[in-house]
């Protein structure tokens, strides 16, 4: 049988993850991978509609039935989008996944760790990423950054602290797994950046 690729990409909002991550799958579909590219929460047609549910900035939401949505929203994606590709031989390069939840919903609102871990698992039928990127900035300078280029959006409605919680959160699963979480630098420039990813990629055999 094939085997495919698992990678996932984690980071502070507006880490600029979302353009690295477009760059990324254009690399290694130079490198002859056949690449998937998609996204948490969403990836399929139910969970893009829980996506649009759970960010809804105006809906107040209990943390149990948030964590619950975006679990659900991720067995879905698993199930039918990324198990399958993995079968099929295919690089599968995604925008957050369970590392995600651990900072949010467990280090950041609190849900115990034990019993995180263990949802998680579920959702994901313990499917866990080979390798992990992880753009990291402190908060500070990301919120200058975006006042200079006039960006508002849910970053500023989180606040400071928030994220400074989830970049500390993001750090502590770092430190954890060495091996599977490489910390990139994210305050340097696009093309910096991606260079960094290229490198830990070539490192990790890619
Ligand atoms: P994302 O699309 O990466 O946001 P952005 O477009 O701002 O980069 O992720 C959506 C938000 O969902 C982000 O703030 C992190 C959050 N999230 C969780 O809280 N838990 C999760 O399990 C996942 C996957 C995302």
């Amino acid at each position: 049988m094939k085997q495919g690729h698992f990678i996932t990409m984690e980071g502070v909002d507006g880490s600029g993850k979302t353009t690295q991550l477009q760059l990324t799958a254009r690399y290694l579909l130079d490198c002859g991978y056949d690449v998937v590219t998609t996204r948490e929460p969403g990836g399929t047609k139910m969970a893009e509609r829980i996506r649009s549910l759970v960010l809804d900035a105006d809906a107040a939401i209990n943390a149990r039935t948030e964590v619950l949505l975006y679990l659900a929203a991720r067995a879905e994606h698993v199930e039918t989008v990324i198990k399958p590709a993995l079968a099929a031989g295919k690089l599968v390069l995604c925008d957050r996944f369970a590392d995600s939840t651990k900072v949010y919903q467990g280090f950041v609102r609190g849900i115990a760790k034990e019993k995180l871990d263990s949802l998680c698992d579920f959702a994901a039928e313990n499917l866990v990423p080979e390798l992990t990127i992880m753009l990291d900035a402190a908060p500070e300078a990301l919120l200058q950054r975006r006042a200079d280029r006039g960006v508002s959006d849910r970053f500023e409605q989180e606040g400071l602290d928030f994220q400074k919680k989830v970049r500390e959160g993001f750090l502590m699963l770092a430190s954890a797994e060495p091996n599977r979480i490489k910390r990139v630098n994210a305050l340097q420039n696009v093309d910096a950046v991606q260079e960094n990813i290229r490198k830990i990629l070539k490192e990790a055999g890619f």
